[in-house]
């Protein structure tokens, strides 16, 4: 059994070109004296500036991506070595987690990694454990981890208690559990067309944090023991 976790369609990337003259990007580049070409998209700091940009409610939203990775790298069946994370962002980037990475838990230190990798367009070495990053779209990411079901996590999904999403699958023999990366909206039609079903786990609307960690939670419980 393999199982993979993705975060789709992440908020999280570097200011795009047509934003780098606003204000609110120079100021904060000034600041923090970095290039404005390499600072990440922030809402929080830099909303004025995305009032006009396309597909804007996916964007700009790294601190959720930051609650999310740590739910996923602390986990039990993560340090275990049971399952692999990627982050697939927006723009069609993605990270490969190397097993016991581990990710700043201060929200500073991460937003200088993430910025320091998309910047590098490479990978990173984070204490000795490597990010890898490459330009992929899910469709790519999800041949190539060789996923034969995907299963996607959504508020409007069948509704179906997880413990039997994790019962029915653990059997699988390569499965990957698809979570949105983002604070509104729903699956791009991209994003849709790699899911061979999408659950729905609950009627609230839940941050992606902690859906991967209940979803993480109950694969762990089959798997670990
Ligand atoms: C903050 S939500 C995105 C907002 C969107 N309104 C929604 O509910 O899908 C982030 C991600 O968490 C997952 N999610 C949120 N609520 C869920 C639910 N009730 N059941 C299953 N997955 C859910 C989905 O993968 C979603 O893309």
């Amino acid at each position: 059994l393999t199982v993979s976790i993705i975060i789709a369609e992440a908020s999280l990337e570097l200011v795009p070109n047509e934003l780098q003259n606003h204000p609110s990007v120079r100021h904060e580049a000034l600041r923090r004296n970095k290039s404005v070409s390499k600072i990440l998209l922030d809402r929080s700091l830099h909303h004025s500036a995305m009032l006009r940009l396309e597909n804007s409610e996916k964007r700009g939203r790294p601190d959720l991506v930051h609650m999310t990775l740590l739910q996923i790298t602390c986990a039990p069946i993560f340090l275990n070595g049971k399952i692999n994370a990627y982050v697939h962002t927006v723009n069609n980037e993605v990270m490969e987690l190397e097993n016991a990475v581990r990710i700043p838990k201060s929200y500073f230190r991460f937003q200088g990694l993430m910025e320091k990798l998309l910047a590098g367009g490479r990978s990173i070495t984070e204490g000795k454990n490597l990010i890898s990053l490459s330009k992929m779209t899910l469709p790519r990411l999800v041949q190539s981890i060789g996923a034969r079901k995907v299963i996607g996590f959504s508020r409007l999904g069948q509704k179906k208690p997880l413990e039997l999403i994790a019962e029915e699958n653990i059997g699988a023999e390569n499965v990957a559990l698809v979570v949105g990366g983002f604070a509104k909206g729903t699956f791009s039609n991209e994003t849709s067309s790699v899911l061979d079903c999408k659950y729905s786990i609950s009627n609230y609307s839940l941050d992606s944090h902690v859906v991967c960690a209940r979803v993480l939670y109950e694969f762990e419980k089959k798997i670990l023991r």
